[in-house]
C-alpha cells in the first residue's frame, strides 16, 4: 500500500539551484502560499538574489521583493535542510564542456545531495534537461540502494522546464508541463505538486519518456534554425530577402513554422541539449546524422559571420586587421542578460584573434569575458563614435537603432535592422 499524500497547511517545497530556471520557479510557489527552501551551492547567487540583484522579469521582481519580505524564501547553502521540504524539485545546469560532452558534475552533485538527505513521504521531481534514463541514474537506483522504495516510500518523477527567460508571454503558468513518474503514485503526487503553477499538465508514461519530450523540443528548434541558416545562406546567393520568404511560408496555415536565421544559438538550452542526445547515442555505438549535422552548422555559425565581416569590410576598402568594430548586443537573445554560449563571444575572440580592434555595446550587459580578449566593458555613446564595422548581434527591446543609418558599414546577422544605406545582412 502507498503512503497517503499528507499536505502541510503551507507546503514545504526545496528548489535546489536557483538560477535562471530554479529562481522564478521559487517564486512561483512562494506565489501560491508555499514556504520554499532555496538551496544553492553559491554563496554569491544567494547575496545577488538577497539584494534583488538578478535577471528576472518585472512581475518575478515584485515577487522575489515580496517572497524576501514575507520570509517565504529562505536562501541557504545547506543541504541538510532538504530534509525538511515535501518535495524537492532540482533545477540545477546542465551544460556541455569545450568537447560538446554533457557535463554531468552539478546535476550529480545536487542528486547526490537530494539522495543523502531524502526522507521518506517526499516527492522528487527533477526538471534539469538532461538524457533519457538520467532519473533513473542518478536518482531512484541511489535511492533504492539507501533502503528507500520508489513508488512506496518515496516519489520520483521528471518534468522538465520550459521557461522562457525574459519572455512575458510564456508565464510558466500559462504553459502546459509534461510529467513522467516512475510509477503511476509518482505521477499523481508530482501532478498535485506542480498542477497549482502550471498552465495545465500532460502526463506521460515514464520519466524517460518526459526526458525525450524536452531533447525532441529543442532539438527540433535546433535542426530547423540550422535550415534557416542554410535558406538565408542560399536566399543571399540568389539575391533574394530570406526574411521575405520565410513570411510568405508562415501564411501557410499547417505544416510550416517560421524560424528565423541568425548568427548562431546561444543560451544554456539548444546549443547543449541535443548533445544529451548524441551523447547517449554515441554510448550504444548509434548516431543520427540530421541532429549531428544541425549541431556542426549551428557550431560552425560564428565563424560564417567572421568571413562575412571580413568579406564586408573588404567591400568598404578596410582589412579586418586593425579594424575598430562594435559588436552590438551580446546576449544570447533580446531581453536577457544571459551570455552562456552566446556566438557573441566565438565572433569577439575570433575577430579579436584578426587583429580587429573589437568593441561590444548592450545596456544589459556590463562587462564580458572571452578566452582571446580578457575583459571588455559595455562602450557607450557609441553613436557618436565611428566605427569600420558594427555587427549586429541581438536587437533588445526597445531600442534605437536609427544612428546606424550614419554607419559607414553595418553587418545585420539579426536580419531584422531594416533597410539601411551601407547595411548587408549576413
Ligand atoms: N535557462 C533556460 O532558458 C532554460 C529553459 C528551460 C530549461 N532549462 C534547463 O534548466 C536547468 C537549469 O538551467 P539554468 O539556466 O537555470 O541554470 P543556471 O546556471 O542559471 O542556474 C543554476 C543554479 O544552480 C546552482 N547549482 C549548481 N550546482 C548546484 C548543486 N550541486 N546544488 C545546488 N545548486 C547548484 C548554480 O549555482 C546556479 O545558481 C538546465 O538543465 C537547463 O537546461 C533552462
Amino acid at each position: 500500500m502507498s503512503t497517503p499524500v499528507t499536505r502541510l497547511a503551507h507546503p514545504r517545497v526545496a528548489v535546489v539551484g536557483l538560477g535562471y530556471v530554479g529562481l522564478p520557479t521559487a517564486l512561483s510557489f512562494t506565489d501560491i502560499g508555499a514556504e520554499v527552501i532555496g538551496f544553492d551551492v553559491s554563496e554569491s547567487r544567494l547575496t545577488a538574489i538577497k539584494a534583488k540583484r538578478v535577471d528576472l522579469l518585472a512581475r518575478d521582481q515584485t515577487r522575489l521583493a515580496a517572497a524576501l519580505d514575507s520570509h517565504r524564501l529562505n536562501l541557504t547553502t545547506e543541504p541538510s535542510t532538504l530534509a525538511h521540504a515535501e518535495t524537492v524539485l532540482i533545477c540545477v545546469p546542465t551544460p556541455v564542456d569545450a568537447h560538446l560532452t554533457p557535463d554531468l558534475a552539478a546535476l550529480s552533485s545536487a542528486c547526490a545531495a537530494v539522495v543523502e538527505h531524502a526522507q521518506r513521504g517526499q516527492t522528487v521531481v527533477l526538471t534539469s534537461t538532461t538524457y533519457p534514463g538520467c532519473t533513473a541514474d542518478l536518482l531512484v537506483r541511489p535511492l533504492q540502494a539507501r533502503g528507500l522504495q520508489v513508488g512506496h516510500d518515496i516519489f520520483v518523477a521528471f518534468s522538465p522546464e520550459r521557461i522562457d527567460p525574459g519572455v512575458d508571454d510564456h508565464a510558466p503558468d500559462r504553459t502546459p508541463r509534461v510529467v513522467g513518474g516512475v510509477t503511476a503514485e509518482c505521477a499523481r503526487r508530482a501532478a498535485r505538486f506542480l498542477e497549482p503553477t502550471a498552465g495545465s499538465l500532460h502526463m506521460v508514461s515514464s520519466p524517460e519518456a518526459a526526458e525525450m519530450t524536452k531533447l525532441v523540443e529543442n532539438t527540433f528548434r535546433a535542426v530547423n534554425i540550422a535550415l534557416a541558416n542554410e535558406f538565408a545562406d542560399a536566399a543571399r546567393e540568389v539575391e533574394i530577402d530570406v526574411m521575405e520568404v520565410i513570411s510568405a511560408a508562415a501564411t501557410k496555415p499547417y505544416g510550416f513554422m517560421p524560424f528565423y536565421p541568425g548568427a548562431g544559438v546561444g543560451g544554456h538550452c539548444i546549443p547543449c541539449d541535443p548533445h544529451y542526445l548524441l551523447w547517449q547515442l554515441r554510448s550504444r555505438r548509434t548516431s543520427s546524422p540530421v541532429v549531428e549535422t544541425a549541431m556542426a552548422a549551428i557550431a560552425e555559425r560564428p565563424r560564417d559571420v567572421v568571413g562575412r565581416a571580413r568579406d564586408v569590410l573588404a567591400d568598404a576598402g578596410h582589412r579586418l586587421r586593425g579594424a575598430r568594430v562594435l559588436v552590438l548586443g551580446v546576449a544570447y537573445k533580446p531581453g536577457v542578460a544571459d551570455v552562456r554560449e552566446s556566438p557573441a563571444l566565438a565572433i569577439i575572440d575570433m575577430l579579436a584573434a584578426e587583429g580587429a580592434d573589437v568593441a561590444f555595446a548592450d545596456p544589459y550587459v556590463e562587462t564580458l569575458q572571452t578566452p582571446s580578449t580578457g575583459t571588455l566593458f559595455h562602450q557607450s555613446n557609441i553613436a557618436e563614435q565611428q566605427w569600420d564595422l558594427v555587427v549586429v548581434h541581438t536587437i533588445h527591446p526597445g531600442e534605437d537603432n536609427s544612428w546606424l543609418a550614419n554607419q559607414p558599414t553595418v553587418l545585420d546577422t539579426t536580419y531584422r535592422v531594416g533597410a539601411l544605406a551601407e547595411h548587408v545582412t549576413l
